[in-house]
């Protein structure tokens, strides 16, 4: 550890704070979890930042605070609301497990999210890094917040040549950080290193001659900025074929299905759907056949609208999506329901779906 953060010794650490936080507080964005430190906001927001970009989650986290304005609220509201609230932003286990915690909060700490590391990371879905932002941010806690930009971002700064896809190097930023965060503001520092990945030092070409700390940067003062940091590439997604049926009734209503409540997408609906093996060979028979054994309809005609792709971070979804006409349906379960085209609105659907509503809504056949 020592020997990774070595150059820390050439930074003068004052100056390094006083340079970083007085740009942050001239050039920071207007960001909606920004105009206050209600620690429930902050966590919501910080929860939806995960894997999501800002731009995307602005809208996002203004209809949530609207539809549960208070951690009570959450506590109470239906699973089926929440996620129709999170429909369409991905890793749906984040919101699951953010009602899981909140109800922990209102049960356990009378309703306030605790200011201290031992108990908050105690919570369902608070990691280190939610845990250190909820903290410095909403209670000003000196406790560090790492996520990727801020471990690029550090990368550069200190010359650390570590890989930061491997889980166990995030300690080394995060010792970093205890020794340079600044015991005054450390909620305006840890933002700091945050939106200077977002706005400054990003991901390819960072812009350095606009850096606030550019002096203080070892990557830059030896010219590799570029080739940090280093980051060894994921393993390559696995291809599942699919077939999926947008199937209607006489009266027009439409066959949809509640996903299990464990595994991928849990809880959200989607539209009849069975996995195929490719080359699929004469289709229209084996498909019919697999939707009256696998999902027990029988299609009395149906068509092929288009194909939507979904890329998941493990997976991607190739889906041949199909309307069809039914007169029977699977017997009457809680998990299979016949819903009107405007009740539809009503269930949350994961991305890919919403895509094949809309090929049905938008098709001119
Ligand atoms: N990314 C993660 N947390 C953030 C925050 N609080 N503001 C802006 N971007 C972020």
């Amino acid at each position: 550890m020592e020997n990774q953060l070595s150059n820390l010794e050439k930074i003068d650490i004052e100056t390094f704070q006083n340079d970083l936080i007085s740009w942050f507080k001239n050039e920071q964005r207007d960001l909606p979890w920004r105009k206050d430190q209600d620690p429930y906001k902050v966590w919501v927001s910080e929860i939806m930042l995960q894997q999501t970009r800002v731009d995307t989650v602005i809208p996002y986290f203004n209809r949530f605070l609207e539809w549960f304005p208070t951690l009570d609220d959450l506590a109470e509201a239906e699973e089926e609301k929440v996620l129709k609230a999170w429909e369409g932003l991905g890793y749906y286990s984040r919101v699951r497990n953010l009602q899981s915690a909140v109800k922990e909060v209102r049960e356990k700490y009378n309703g306030v999210v605790p200011n201290n590391p031992q108990d908050i990371s105690s919570l369902k879905g608070v990691g280190p890094y939610t845990a250190g932002a909820i903290l410095s941010i909403a209670y000003g806690v000196p406790e560090p917040a790492v996520d990727g930009n801020v471990m690029r971002v550090l990368a550069r700064i200190l010359s650390i040549w570590e890989d930061i896809a491997k889980p166990s190097t995030r300690k080394v930023f995060e010792q970093a950080v205890r020794l340079m965060i600044s015991k005054e503001d450390p909620s305006s520092f840890n933002q700091a290193l945050m939106e200077l990945g977002a706005l400054v030092c990003t991901p390819t070409s960072p812009s350095c001659l606009l850096c606030p700390v550019r002096e203080h940067c070892q990557g830059f003062y030896e010219g590799i900025q570029n080739e940090l940091p280093i980051k060894t590439k994921k393993v390559k997604q696995k291809q599942v074929q699919m077939a999926a049926f947008f199937l209607t009734n006489q009266e027009g209503k439409v066959l949809i299905h509640k996903r299990s409540s464990v595994g991928l997408l849990a809880n959200l609906w989607e539209f009849p759907n069975v996995e195929i093996d490719f080359p699929l060979q004469n289709e229209r028979r084996q498909l019919a056949g697999l939707s009256e054994d696998t999902l027990g309809v029988i299609i009395e005609s149906f068509k092929r609208m288009g194909q939507i792709q979904h890329v998941f971070s493990h997976l991607i979804w190739n889906i041949d999506a199909y309307t069809g006409t039914v007169s029977a349906f699977p017997k009457e379960e809680q998990d299979w329901k016949l819903v009107t085209i405007e009740e539809l609105e009503d269930y949350a659907f994961p991305v890919p779906y919403q895509k094949m509503k809309k090929l049905y809504l938008d098709r001119n056949y």
